[in-house]
């Protein structure tokens, strides 16, 4: 899979995607990343990218022209890519939804806004809008990330056991909570592991699992 990732800072990714999983799967061969600087199709001498929002308001916005510029480069690399653009404004974002992408298996191309938003035109060229959660962060670099973690993790081959994405429970985006698990030692301060899990006994532990798969209320 072809991910192409339209951004300001596309050093934000080094850490992330240079590390453990993500790294691996690129080892693999199962993803490669392009990033692709927003600021190089700015325009004029100055490469400008934002503007004041008509109608006024606080803070700026991206500019059509540099965003569609930069989607239709990626699109002429890739064009069955599907365009995501992380915003609050989106769909909420699932486990479903990671799937699907990851079933799809075609290339993605993120858009990443900055400022206070972008040129509501550019959504033309947009073919999902995702919002990762219900509260606002500064820019689409970090939801995109985390959209990618969930589609990369699930690519045939990424993950070690070829089922372990699927041993999570995630049956349903209402299901999708992973029961409590421990490791050695058998007692760590007073506390000891549930007796069911020492026993061998497969279908009691299944069952244990299954009851004690829930959220945490705080
Ligand atoms: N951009 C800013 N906040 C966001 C959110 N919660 N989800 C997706 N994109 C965002």
């Amino acid at each position: 899979m072809k991910i192409q990732i339209i951004t300001l800072f596309p050093e934000m990714f080094t850490g992330v995607h240079g590390n453990s999983m993500l790294w691996k799967a690129q080892d693999k061969g199962a993803v490669t990343f392009e990033y692709i600087d927003l600021r190089q199709y700015g325009l004029g001498p100055r490469k400008q990218v934002d503007d004041t929002p008509y109608g006024g308001g606080d803070g700026m916005l991206l500019k059509p022209e540099p965003v569609v510029a930069a989607i239709e480069y990626a699109k002429s690399q890739d064009p069955d890519a599907l365009v995501l653009l992380p915003t609050p404004r989106g769909k909420m974002y699932k486990q479903s939804d990671a799937k699907e992408l990851a079933a799809r298996a075609k290339g993605l191309i993120i858009v990443c806004p900055r400022y206070e938003g972008y040129d509501e035109r550019i959504t033309r060229w947009i073919d999902r809008q995702y919002c990762i959660g219900n509260y606002v962060l500064t820019g689409g670099e970090l939801p995109a990330m985390i959209m990618i973690d969930s589609v990369v993790r699930l690519l045939p081959g990424v993950l070690g056991g070829e089922t372990s994405a699927e041993i999570e429970s995630f049956q349903t985006d209402d299901e999708n909570i992973e029961f409590p698990q421990y490791t050695r030692p058998e007692v760590f301060r007073d506390m000891a592991v549930p007796t069911v899990l020492l026993s061998g006994h497969h279908a009691e532990i299944a069952k244990w699992r299954a009851e004690n798969g829930h959220r945490a209320a705080a």
